[in-house]
This record gives C-alpha cells, sequence and structure tokens, in this order.
C-alpha cells in the first residue's frame, strides 16, 4: 500500500506531457500537445495533452485520463505499479503505508506462498531437464506432442517424479515451512503429521498471474488409465483464484493488445500448440466455465475474444455458455468450431500458422450465426421450436449493453429468420425494461436484506425450456425506453454538478413568496433533496460515483476551489477507468445540460447554479415520478388480468396521488 500522502507527492510532481512524451511524440499545439494516438492505429494526431489540466484525450478512439491512467493503459499496468513507476520516473521515495500487524502477516504469507510456488516450478523444471527420468518419462512425453524446447522452457514447464524425489522433502531440507507447502496446495498433509506431494507421476504446467508470478499448477498423468483423473490441478488457495485467473495470459498479454484480440481456448496444451505456431494471443479458462471476473481480465486488453472451442458437444455448450457471458460484459465475441475429431491443439500441430489464421477468418462467426447454425440444426423444421429459438437469440441480443452493436445484431436475426426488424426492436425494449425493473427490486430488496442470496447458476438454458415472452400490459417498451433515457439523463447533470460546482455555494434571492432562503453549498443541496425523498440513482455508473462522491467529500478539511481540485482530482485518478473517464467528459468537454436548453443567457454556469441546480434536481424528480406512473399503470394492468379488484382499487388511488405529485413538480419548474 502507498499512503495517501505519497501519492500525492507523486501526482504533483508528475507533469502529463513529460510522461506521454516517453512514448509519443508531441508536438506543441496553442496551450497544449498533440501526438498520435497509440490506443488505435493514427494516422493523424488525434491525442491531445492538457498539461494545465494534466489529462490526454484521444479524440479519435475517445480514450482519456490523466498520467497514471496514460501508464497503466500504455504499459498495461495495474494502478499501483503505474504509481511505482511514476515514482521512480520523478524519484520520489516511496513511503508505504504503516500496516497494521494483520496486513503484515497477510503480506508475508502471501508473499511466502508465492515464493514456495516459485520455488516449486524450479524444482519440476529441473526434475524434467536433469534428472534421468524426468528426461526419460516427463521431456520425452512433451517431445512426442511435438513440443519444442523453447517452448517447454517458454511455459516453465516440469515434471514431479514419484518417491524418493518428492517435492515434500526436497522443500523440507531447504527451510520451506510445512504450513505454507501445505497452504500453497504443493503438499498435502496426512493425518500422521506426514507430508505428501499433491503432485506425482505427473508433467507440470505451471499457471502464472498477469504479472508472471507462479501461482498454481496443473498436473497432467502419463497413463491412459481411465480410473486416474487426466489432470489433477492446484485447489484454490490465497494466492490462487481459479476463477480470476486465465492459463497463459502471461504469455499472451502482449499479443493480445497488439492484434486487439484475445483467443479463448479450451485447455493447457491447446494455448502451448497455439503458441508454437506462431499465434500468440491466445488464452485458456483451463477446465472452468468462463467467468465474469477471467472476461474482467482480458477486457484489460482488448475488447475483441474468438472463442475457439472443440466441435464436439461439450464444446458447443461451453461455447454458447461463455458467448452469453462475453456479450454481457459489454465485448465484442466470434466463434470457431474445429472439425468434430479437432481440437485447437491437434489443428495447430496439423496445419501451418498461415492456414490456421485462414481457417479462423473464414470460419469465425457471429454469435446469432453460430446460435441459429448450432441451434436450428438440432430442431430441425418444427416452427414453434424456431420461434423459441429466436426468442432465446433476441433474450441474448437485450443484455448486450451497447445499443449500437445490439442493432446490428437485430438486423442479422431479422434477416436470417424473415422477421419484422421493429418487431424484434419492440421485444428486446421490453426484455431490458423487465430487467431494468428486476434490477431495481432486487437492490431494494439487498438493501435491505442482509445476506444477498446467491446469484443464479448461469447455465445455457436449452432454447426448448425457455418460456415464452408474455405480453405485460398497456405500458409500450418505447415509453420505458425513453423514461429510463431522461432518468439517466438527470442522473448524469446531477453528478456532473457535483463534479464541477460540488463545492460552490448557492446565493439565493428573495422571491414573492418570501425572503430567501440561506446560502447552501451544492453538493449539500444536492444531497439533503435526494436524501429528502430517499432517492438512490438507477444507472450503476452515476451511482457509484454519486456515492464515491460524498464517501470521498466526508474526509476532505478543506473548502472552495481548493476543495473542488482535490475532488477533481480524486476522480482523474480514480482506479475505475469509466469513472476518469466521465469526469474527464464533464471537464472538457462543452456538456450539453439539458436545463441550458432552457436558457438563452450567455452567463457563466457558475453565476446561475442557484437556479440550475434546484431546477436540475426538481426535473429529475419529475422523471422519477414519471417512470413511477408507468410502472403502476403496469401494476394496475397484471391485477386486472388477475381479477384482483381491491388491489385495482388501491392501486388507482395511488396512481392518483403519484399524478398530484407530477402536477406538482410540472408547476414547480415552470415557477423555476
Ligand atoms: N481439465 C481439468 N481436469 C480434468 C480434465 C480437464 O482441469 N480432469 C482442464 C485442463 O485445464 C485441460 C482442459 O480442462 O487443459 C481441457 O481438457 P481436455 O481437453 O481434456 O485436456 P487437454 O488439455 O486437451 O489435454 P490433452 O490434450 O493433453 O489430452
Ligand atoms: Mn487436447
Amino acid at each position: 500500500m502507498i499512503d495517501r500522502s505519497t501519492v500525492d507527492r507523486i501526482l504533483d510532481a508528475v507533469r502529463i506531457e513529460e510522461v506521454v512524451s516517453d512514448f509519443v511524440t508531441l508536438k506543441k499545439h496553442g496551450p497544449n500537445y498533440v501526438g498520435l494516438c497509440p490506443f488505435h492505429p493514427d494516422k493523424n494526431p488525434s491525442m491531445s495533452v492538457s498539461s494545465t489540466k494534466g489529462i490526454f484525450k484521444c479524440f479519435s478512439c475517445g480514450k482519456a485520463g490523466n498520467a497514471v491512467g496514460f501508464v497503466m493503459e500504455h504499459e498495461h499496468m495495474t494502478y499501483p505499479e503505474a504509481l511505482r513507476y511514476l515514482a521512480a520516473k520523478y524519484h520520489i521515495e516511496i513511503k508505504e503505508k504503516e500496516e497494521s500487524p494483520e496486513e503484515i502477516a497477510h503480506r508475508m504469507k502471501y508473499d511466502s506462498l508465492l515464493a514456495v510456488s516459485e520455488y516449486a516450478q524450479k524444482y519440476y523444471q529441473d526434475i524434467l531437464w536433469n534428472n534421468p527420468n524426468g528426461r526419460a518419462i516427463g521431456l520425452s512425453y512433451f517431445h512426442e506432442r511435438q513440443f519444442t524446447d523453447e517452448t517447454i522452457r517458454k511455459f516453465g514447464l516440469g515434471y514431479a517424479a514419484n518417491r524418493p524425489f518428492t517435492l515434500a522433502g526436497d522443500a523440507r531440507g531447504k527451510g520451506y515451512k510445512a504450513e505454507y507447502l501445505v497452504d500453497s496446495g504443493l503438499c498435502i498433509q496426512r493425518d500422521n503429521g506426514e507430508l505428501a506431494d499433491r503432485f506425482y507421476d505427473r508433467v507440470m504446467f505451471p499457471i502464472y498471474s498477469v504479472s508472471g508470478r507462479v501461482i498454481a499448477f496443473g498436473g497432467r498423468t502419463l497413463r491412459n488409465d481411465k480410473t486416474i483423473a487426466k489432470y489433477v490441478n492446484s485447489p484454490q488457495t490465497e494466492i490462487y483464484d481459479k476463477s480470476r485467473s486465465l492459463y497463459g495470459l502471461f504469455q499472451a498479454k502482449g499479443a493480445i493488445a497488439k492484434a486487439d484480440k484475445c483467443i479463448l481456448v479450451e485447455g493447457y496444451a491447446d494455448v502451448i500448440s497455439m503458441h508454437q505456431s506462431g499465434i500468440c494471443n491466445v488464452v485458456a479458462s483451463s477446465g472452468t466455465s468462463l467467468t465474469v471476473e477471467q472476461i474482467r481480465l482480458i477486457k484489460r486488453f482488448t475488447n475483441n475474444i474468438t472463442v475457439i472451442y472443440d466441435g464436439d458437444e461439450p464444446g458447443i455448450k461451453a461455447a454458447l455458455r461463455g458467448t452469453d457471458l462475453i456479450l454481457e460484459e459489454g465485448l465484442n465475441v466470434k466463434v470457431v468450431l474445429l472439425p468434430p475429431e479437432d481440437d485447437p491443439d491437434s489443428f495447430a500441430k496439423a496445419h501451418s500458422c498461415d492456414e490456421v489464421l485462414d481457417y479462423i477468418a473464414q470460419q469465425e462467426c457471429d454469435f446469432v450465426t453460430f446460435k441459429s447454425d448450432v441451434l436450428a440444426k438440432r430442431m430441425g423444421t418444427d416452427p414453434i421450436a424456431k420461434a423459441r429459438l429466436i426468442n432465446d437469440i433476441i433474450k441474448t441480443i437485450s443484455v448486450i449493453p451497447d445499443s449500437i452493436l445490439r442493432s446490428v445484431y437485430v438486423e442479422t436475426v431479422a434477416e436470417r429468420f424473415s422477421q419484422n426488424p421493429d418487431n424484434i426492436f419492440q421485444k428486446i425494449a421490453e426484455m431490458r425494461g423487465k430487467k431494468l425493473e428486476q434490477d431495481r427490486n432486487q437492490r431494494q430488496r439487498t438493501e435491505v436484506a442482509t445476506e444477498v442470496p446467491p446469484p443464479p447458476e448461469d447455465e445455457y438454458l436449452p432454447a426448448d425450456e425457455l418460456p415464452p415472452v408474455v405480453d405485460e400490459g398497456p405500458v409500450s417498451a418505447d415509453d420505458y425506453a425513453i423514461t429510463n433515457m431522461y432518468l439517466a439523463v438527470q442522473e448524469r447533470e446531477l453528478v456532473y454538478y457535483l463534479l464541477k460546482f460540488g463545492s460552490s455555494i448557492m446565493h439565493f434571492e428573495d422571491t414573492i413568496d418570501g425572503p430567501a432562503q440561506e446560502p447552501v453549498r451544492v453538493d449539500d443541496y444536492i444531497r439533503d433533496n435526494l436524501g429528502y425523498d430517499e432517492i438512490v440513482m438507477d444507472n450503476r455508473l452515476y451511482r457509484e460515483m454519486y456515492d464515491d462522491y460524498f464517501a470521498f467529500t466526508a474526509g476532505l478539511d478543506v473548502s472552495g476551489v481548493e476543495r473542488q481540485e482535490r475532488i477533481v482530482r480524486h476522480f482523474t485518478t480514480h482506479p475505475v477507468q469509466q469513472i476518469v473517464n466521465q469526469a474527464i467528459d464533464y471537464l472538457t468537454d462543452d456538456y450539453p445540460v439539458t436545463v441550458k436548453a432552457f436558457l438563452e443567457s450567455l452567463e457563466p454556469e457558475e453565476n446561475k447554479l442557484a437556479y440550475l441546480v434546484p431546477k436540475s434536481v426538481t426535473l429529475y424528480k419529475s422523471r422519477i415520478t414519471e417512470q413511477r406512473c408507468l410502472n403502476l399503470a403496469k401494476m394496475i394492468n397484471r391485477a386486472e388480468n388477475e381479477g384482483d379488484s381491491g388491489k385495482v382499487k388501491e392501486l388507482i388511488r395511488e396512481l392518483n396521488m403519484l399524478n398530484q405529485v407530477k402536477l406538482f413538480f410540472a408547476k414547480e419548474l415552470n415557477r423555476l
């Protein structure tokens, strides 16, 4: 941990133009600098660097951030790594945060587990190359699989022998503690206290962290005995969480960023053979079904994933499950199926690099094509089955966060199944509306409940088990989409006021209704007003920024300009890139404030805060009311269908009340 004051000293010392120009040639351009953007193929300089604001922004690809963000992005570093890099560049000594005894103990344990894993990797590797058994059994096995010596070294492969060459014995002799051998998963403590190796008589595949530390192992048996597990893997440990690691990522990350694409395969051998054939942007989720965390790991390097799975049944199932999850995380996914008798390992061996690349380029298909090809084949010509398949595909499209990508897929489905695209858009809007509502309910529920229910198992449902889409009532999906959009616009606007003017004081004027209210700080005003109605923002990003804002400012003991500068710095150096992007947009863009449309004045926003902020808050509340009215209308319709007239009456009373509230806000907005 780097303590806060050191972080501040680093940020104070850093000059963004100096940091960027270590990688990019910059030219002075007015008060700023410009250069070729290193994050996309750039012919004309489209990246602008502002030394006064301390930020860079590419006006072509949209990448933006401060010096720390630039280093993180360019060098694929984590936040602390980038800070250390900058500290070294500016000769700033890093003062580590004072750790508590528990933290020290935890860090020491963590380091010890890494050390013992590193030792084990060397031990297995040494046996593979230098022990006669290791060479005769392990090395010749890898050679049989046509792995070259270079490849074997690149992946740090090894061999775990049988007695008497046990890791446990060797490690104890070298002074490694039994506790760490057990807790790293390398050894198992028998009931009689004796230490036994977890891995023996297996070839060893070390698993590396993104930064290249050995954190776990997979061991493959060389026997064809079906009663022996083909792979034994390290258990979950303090240094290894299999759902958060990807086999081969350390070796592949540079190639992934360069190709702007990650190829995802199933097994260790697949990764290694692909690398050996010259295709290095390949990783494997090794044995687990793909997780959200793994996808986010890939997202640090690219937004494009191509899944290459075996052409057999389990391969197809895994591919289907994976694509949905990848799409939901907002990445682009393509699928390549190999001939049923092949896996990437055998395929890469039987073909040249160019042949493999050609095959991928030709076979790569988007998920709509993939799903419809694969599933259509299974269900034949049954029209009901076909309708369900379409529904299933639409359901997947509806979880894609990006609306443009969604519409591309809608066109694909419409064409492929001769459907009217409008109907598909309509259905998707309904599904998204329903999902939003569910999320909101879920949130409300989890906010009161202390125990969070486990997320539903993310298993792929066969198309014919999906419930048909039911028509929910008189509220059209478009109404929903529109009110949701309005809500988000208002939420963004409020966060904008916080980041830009949160510390300013609003002075109100007397009105005909009475004397002016007391002066109040912008952020206090917003919080008090939303808090009064217990409003929680709907959009996740804005909610996070809003909460973060108040958590951060609670600890601030300065005021005015200095306070606001701290706030801006907090958000432009935020570890969450999306938040940094938002913050920078607020500071650089000519942000189209909706309320501004009401204004003809050219007076700077700052002088109008006492007018703009209350208006923005009121508009937001009126949008929320509109949305609640829509929800009520839907509930009334449902109650009517269920014949529950008592409930209908109750809901209508509520709706009438809400309509009064709507009217009130309309008047307020006119008055303001
Ligand atoms: N796997 C595992 N445990 C098993 C079987 C498989 O952890 N009992 C994981 C391994 O990470 C393996 C991947 O699933 O690499 C894919 O399995 P499979 O295709 O059976 O193994 P391959 O790596 O292709 O092994 P090989 O080609 O050596 O048979
Ligand atoms: Mn295989």
